[in-house]
């Protein structure tokens, strides 16, 4: 219904452009923010721009699509585009932005980029994704990672567990929750979730090297190789710790299971702290947080972004002021001490982070220096939505709930899809 309203008024603005001369409407003080942050702690960390924009007079336009990982977001925002009526900007996913930038629907911030000195604070694998032959189009407001896993420290003190380095270490405290009668891994059964932690389970499996080669080179041979079935299996090996109910479940309700107690674990992006923060839990005190069991030294990242389409005349003012507050050193501390993602910006002080994303801010700065920055297959950050969303989730979530039965048949479904949408 609420997309119905949206098409409509899109149709109905469309055609009184024809009448009134858009060039001379005064500035619309209105940002209209298409995103799928619906989460207690995804809305909290959204509020920080909402209430920033507030204060230099703008509205704001709600346009939330729920649905983690944003498929559906990207749905409606392809109708929102197609029927002429886009957003002021909206959150966005690597290369869902390079495809509407080739496509010529974005704006131009070039501008306000060289005089706010951005190109030398957003590290340069973000703006592969953020600028086109050099304009900038798109704002960054975040880094997450997915490879990490969150815990439940009371239930780590009850069985004895440690920190796991390796896949093995995992399993086995895996089978510790098991034998203490607590469900070991809290797991959403969506086909976005479940791609997601097999990237960390290929970095941990393969290292970066190998990631880099199969994901970021789509190199045939690695894609079909010994280590990427070795992956499946490991994959397949997780599924043994879930509960029975897993499939279909909200991330944010796995992460639920794991602040109440629930469960022991959750595999998930560093959104994921976000939840820990909205319902009062600490890092180090409540929940623990650790990089995927093997994957230390790496950040497998994505990064929200805010792209902004090309608009009349009279809505850019209200683009230049997100942008603007987006790129906000002291925005991007106080959203990101929220969201649990580290600021986009190296330059914000990690001093208002805790622990987890002390933690995130110095990865992300070692992982650039030492070239194991990477972007995620499952975010669309390693490869076009065709082959991300399109060929990876589906594959991965086959494989999950067992439409694909083994790890030859995985990789080769694999390399055949990828190959088809080449
Ligand atoms: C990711 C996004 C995060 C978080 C998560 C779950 O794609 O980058 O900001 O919102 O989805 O909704």
């Amino acid at each position: 219904m609420k997309l119905r309203t949206t098409l409509l008024a899109g149709a109905m603005a469309a055609a009184f452009a024809g009448a009134i001369p858009v060039a001379q409407a005064a500035d619309v003080k209105e940002v209209q923010m298409l995103h799928w942050w619906t989460s207690g702690g995804e809305a909290a960390a959204l509020n920080v721009i909402k209430q920033y924009l507030a204060k230099e007079g703008y509205a704001w336009k709600d346009v939330p699509v729920a649905g983690g990982g944003g498929e559906a977001a990207m749905t409606t925002l392809k109708a929102m585009v197609a029927a002429g009526n886009p957003p002021t900007a909206s959150q966005i996913l690597g290369y869902f932005a390079l495809d509407y930038a080739e496509a010529g629907k974005l704006g131009d911030f070039t501008a306000l980029a060289k005089k706010e000195g951005w190109d030398k604070v957003v590290p340069t694998a973000l703006q592969k994704f953020t600028t086109t032959n050099g304009k900038w189009d798109a704002v960054p407001i975040n880094i997450h990672s997915v490879n990490w896993i969150w815990l439940n420290k009371a239930i780590m003190d009850k069985i004895g567990g440690t920190e796991p380095k390796t896949f093995d270490d995992f399993i086995a405290l895996l089978d510790k929750a098991k034998a203490a009668g607590v469900i070991p891994l809290a797991l959403g059964g969506q086909p976005w979730q479940e791609a997601t932690m097999f990237d960390s389970v290929v970095m941990s499996t393969g290292g970066p090297d190998f990631y880099k080669k199969a994901f970021i080179n789509l190199d045939e041979s690695a894609l079909k190789s010994d280590t990427m079935k070795k992956a499946f299996d490991n994959l397949a090996k997780l599924r043994a710790y879930t509960d029975p109910n897993f499939a279909g479940r909200d991330w944010n309700l796995a992460t639920a299971m794991v602040i109440k107690g629930d469960a022991l674990v959750q595999v998930m992006g560093d959104w994921a702290k976000g939840e820990f923060k909205a319902a009062n839990k600490e890092a180090g005190k409540d929940f623990l947080c650790y990089r995927f069991p093997g994957t230390d030294g790496s950040v497998i990242y994505n990064t929200d972004m805010f792209a902004f389409f090309k608009v009349s005349a009279d809505r850019q003012a209200a683009q230049t002021a997100l942008a603007d507050a987006s790129m906000n050193p002291e925005v991007q501390a106080a959203f990101n001490i929220i969201k649990g993602s580290v600021p986009a910006r190296t330059d914000v002080s990690d001093a208002g982070f805790d622990a987890c994303g002390k933690k995130g801010i110095a990865d992300v700065k070692a992982a650039n220096e030492k070239g194991t920055f990477v972007g995620s297959m499952a975010q669309n950050y390693a490869q076009p939505p065709a082959i991300g969303t399109g060929v990876y989730h589906d594959v991965v979530t086959k494989f999950f709930h067992g439409e694909i039965k083994t790890s030859d048949e995985a990789v080769a479904e694999l390399v055949k899809g990828i190959n088809n949408a080449k």
